[in-house]
């Protein structure tokens, strides 16, 4: 298998995190080079910023103010981790990237599309090669990313109406990048969604 960049999207509490790991740990057990990322986060820096992002009143940053961060914290990660390991052969897997701000502040904290697609040409200019998109019901991905009361929970705490918003933004994405994205049915239970995603990368390699 060649370097490859894979990402994992969805609404709080869709599994993704559960999905980006299970992934990584197969691709490991069959000899491929792998690093397991994140965001907001994956580097020092980015890791600093994520902690002004995800914690504290939902109301403490303007959904512009947001764009700025997550894209500050972005093009550090993307610098000092992503494509270091690229570069070097690696696999990387990253739970969350440019797809999150494009939903949610691109989409469901306001009609910012456009300036999160200016700033991810001027500052990112880079996409994934093949994304995972975990679609599912709010209410039970809600009651499951409450239930584990993180201290990060600036986002989840936006309510259910916000997480409906952020399942049409997704779906429309996947709609609209349909060789790259691919939706994974996220209302069953772990090893069946693993399973849909083996599916679609063996499809894909
Ligand atoms: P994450 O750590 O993935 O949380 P979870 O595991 O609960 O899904 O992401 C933290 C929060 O940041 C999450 O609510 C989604 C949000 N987020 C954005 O709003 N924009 C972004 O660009 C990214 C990467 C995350």
């Amino acid at each position: 298998m060649t370097a490859r960049f894979i990402t994992f999207e969805g609404i709080d509490g869709s599994g993704k995190s559960t999905q980006s790991k299970r992934l990584a740990a197969v691709l490991k057990a069959q000899g491929t080079d792998v690093i397991l990322t994140r965001e907001p986060g994956g580097s020092p820096g980015a890791e600093e910023i994520r902690r002004l992002l995800v914690e504290g009143d939902p109301d403490r940053w303007s959904p512009e103010t947001e764009i700025l961060l997550f894209t500050a914290a972005r093009r550090d990660h993307l610098e000092k981790t992503i494509l270091p390991a690229l570069e070097a052969g690696k696999t990387v897997i990253c739970d969350r990237f440019a797809d999150s701000t494009r939903v949610y502040q691109g989409t469901a904290r306001g009609d910012l599309r456009q300036t999160v697609d200016q700033l991810h040409d001027l500052m990112i200019a880079r996409e994934p090669d093949l994304t995972f998109i975990i679609d599912m019901d709010p209410e039970i991905a809600l009651a499951r990313g409450l239930a584990r009361a993180s201290g990060e929970d600036r986002f989840e705490d936006l309510g259910l109406a916000f997480q409906k918003d952020l399942r049409a933004g997704f779906q429309t994405l996947a709609a609209q990048a349909p060789e790259r994205c691919h939706l994974i049915d996220g209302n069953h239970g772990p090893d069946a969604v693993a399973e849909q995603v083996r599916t679609v990368l063996n499809a894909a390699l």
